[in-house]
């Protein structure tokens, strides 16, 4: 520990921050006493309620269940947009850039209401009803935002699906969570690159019978297929709608939208999310997480596919009466100071990206940051994974000129909001380290034996008690979500993470400690990997573990064992990239394809990935214990392979 450089709240923030060191105390301390007064409390100050609640919280960790101001009725876009336009109509809510640095466009918040309403009414005309679950397929433009709002509106489910998942995962999530109606647009633009957004549907709902609808807006303008009994242009519809769409009164606990995750054990799972607590929490992290002021800019960089999108494109900023800004792009096109290049365009106060990012600009060099001013800038953030000290200095010098505080997020889809986080003016910072919990959150770490771990340590990360945007459940699968989340330690909430805390109580996330890849920030579950692998008919059996990678963060490591007879070859490597690229999405690509000659396995059969693991980090003379294999030469058969890889 005697190399963390500590960095102490920088005096600008000490001085006039939203929560000072004595207001964090104080209010944890509260939060974790009386939880029920808190959450109250922060309920009525941030969010508008049709009906105010009497109940405050019920929960039994050990069912995985909690129910948050469940007798309140309130609509998320009511408290989103409704509620600003007397105040900040005219003010932007969502600042668009789009992927070609000439296209930009500001929406207003009067804007936004007529547009998010006239897609609700478009949906209704389709019988869109509260409840129905609606997958949207989209490009980062204002659209995607409009439609999750327009879902909310009227208390439909919205399932997001990021764009650069495959026709067949699609098909997955809609059927998985029976979505009659789609909302895409023709194609996307990342990095001068189209993604054909359309077709890809187009192939998926040949397999899904219940969909009636897609909504198509034409983005680029390209020639597509067209079903003229399933298909609708957005574009020629929305004018003819009328302008307003009383919004739905949703109780607390209904379902605000599904977003499917990746996980140790089998297909990805539909995490779902309800309405009030889920607001809350990601207007509260995002106010008090950014030290946000009225008036600023606020750029997250994530997809709207993923749940930073969700909490903190669209839901938080907006909730809170925000400047969000969306954009359609990558940070290395046209070139690699496109970040800083919108950042000084727009006047971004505050950035919040994901360290692989940083990593990838870091090694594009400093002139692309130093040719820009970011004066404008006032605070930064990360997430999606463990951010390493040399990426944290680099943003925090070449950036931030030291000016800015690094706000290192750790939370999950399933928490909905930050979790564990500094609060830029009362915690001072240690690269690498997302130290305290947010208000309310209990972090423990648990050992081998599930015992919890009193000060300094390592071990299993889970939380003692629900949180307001806890996951409420696994669409459709009740079990999976009790197996997943809450067996593991019974009466916790298992995270999937390691982490440590040091002696002075700050938490140190050390990754996934199950079977879930991070790859670039993204979640993958290794069995989803070697599940597409095992499709080629060559293939016998395949394990995929992830190596640490200089960019990604992970890589992806398949070893492949092939049926007898079949020869491996460069070809054949092609092809199953290929697979895993067409049946999950390219992020899904291993890196690394290794052939097996055989898999080291237990005497009950099961694959022992430590060992697997430890080779394809070439960590070869230190494979521990391998005396419980069934076959130990199989270990010397795969060491060998490697070297001639
Ligand atoms: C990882 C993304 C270290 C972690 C919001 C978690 C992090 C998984 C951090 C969730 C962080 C996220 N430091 N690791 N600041 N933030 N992670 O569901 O392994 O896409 O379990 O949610 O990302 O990924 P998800």
């Amino acid at each position: 520990m005697s190399e963390v450089h500590t960095r102490p709240v920088p005096t600008n923030f000490a001085a006039n921050a939203l929560i000072s060191a004595e207001d964090y105390e104080r209010m944890y301390r509260q939060s974790v006493d009386n939880p029920e007064a808190f959450w109250a409390q922060q309920a009525k100050d941030f969010l508008q309620w049709d009906r105010p609640f009497a109940q405050v919280l019920e929960e039994d960790m050990y069912k995985g269940h909690a129910a948050w101001f469940a007798d309140g009725r309130l609509n998320v876009t009511v408290n989103c947009i409704d509620r600003h336009l007397t105040t900040r109509g005219e003010q932007t809510a969502i600042l668009w850039e789009g992927d070609d640095p000439a296209n930009s466009q500001a929406i207003s918040y009067r804007i936004l209401h007529e547009k998010v309403c006239r897609l609700a009414n478009l949906m209704k005309s389709r019988g869109v009803k509260k409840g129905d679950r609606i997958c949207l397929y989209m490009p980062m433009i204002p659209e995607a935002a409009y439609a999750m709002l327009a879902c909310a509106r009227i208390g439909a489910v919205h399932s997001v699906v990021f764009g650069g998942f495959s026709p067949t995962s699609l098909k997955d999530r809609i059927l998985d969570s029976d979505c009659r109606l789609v909302i895409t647009a023709d194609e996307a633009v990342r990095g001068g690159k189209r993604v054909p957004l359309k077709a890809n549907v187009d192939k998926a709902l040949a397999e899904c019978p219940n969909v009636h609808t897609a909504i198509v807006v034409k983005h680029t303008g390209t020639a597509v297929d067209w079903d003229s009994k399933r298909d609708i242009w957005y574009g020629d519809l929305i004018p003819q709608m009328e302008p307003d769409c009383p919004p739905e009164a949703m109780g607390a606990e209904d379902p605000l939208f599904i977003l499917y995750t990746s996980g140790s054990t089998g297909k990805p799972k539909g995490v779902l999310h309800t309405t009030a607590g889920y607001l809350l929490m990601a207007t509260m992290t995002f106010k008090y997480t950014f030290d946000y002021r009225e008036g600023e800019v606020f750029w997250c960089t994530a997809d709207v596919g993923w749940i930073t999108g969700h909490s903190y494109i669209v839901y938080g900023p907006l909730c809170a009466g925000a400047t969000s800004l969306m954009f359609e792009g990558v940070p290395t096109y046209p070139d690699a100071s496109r970040f800083w290049q919108v950042v000084d365009k727009h006047q971004v106060n505050i950035f919040y990206t994901a360290p692989t990012a940083i990593r990838a600009l870091m090694g594009a060099g400093d002139d692309f940051v130093k040719s820009t001013k970011r004066n404008s800038l006032r605070l930064l953030g990360t997430v999606g994974e463990p951010i390493n000290p040399e990426a944290w200095e680099w943003y925090f010098s070449v950036v931030g000129d030291e000016r800015c505080p690094i706000v290192d997020t750790w939370w999950q889809t399933e928490t909905g909001a930050h979790m564990i986080t500094p609060l830029p003016g009362a915690m001072p910072l240690k690269p690498g380290s997302a130290t305290r919990p947010f208000f309310g959150v209990q972090p423990a770490l648990l050992d081998s034996e599930g015992q919890e771990i009193i000060g300094e340590g390592e071990g299993s990360l889970v939380i003692k008690n629900s949180w307001p945007s806890m996951i409420r459940g696994v669409y459709g699968n009740r079990q999976r979500m009790l197996d997943t989340y809450f067996s593991s330690f019974p009466g916790y909430y298992f995270t999937g993470d390691g982490a440590r805390r040091d002696g002075e109580g700050d938490y140190w996330i050390t990754g996934r400690i199950d079977d879930v890849l991070n790859v670039s920030g993204h979640r993958l579950g290794t069995a989803e990997i070697e599940s597409a692998l095992v499709l080629h008919g060559d293939t016998a059996e395949a394990a995929v573990v992830g190596y640490p990678h200089d960019i990604k963060g992970q890589g992806i490591y398949a070893f492949v064992m092939l049926k007898s007879g079949c020869q491996p070859s460069d070809t054949l490597k092609c092809e199953l990239i290929d697979l895993c690229s067409k049946e999950i999405g390219p992020i899904a690509k291993p890196d690394f394809i290794q052939w097996a000659p055989a898999l080291p396995k237990t005497r009950s059969g099961k694959i022992m990935r430590r060992i697997l693991r430890k080779i394809a980090c070439n960590e070869l003379d230190n494979l521990g214990d391998i005396s419980t294999l069934a076959d130990p030469s199989a270990v010397d058969a795969l060491i060998d392979h490697r070297e001639n890889c």
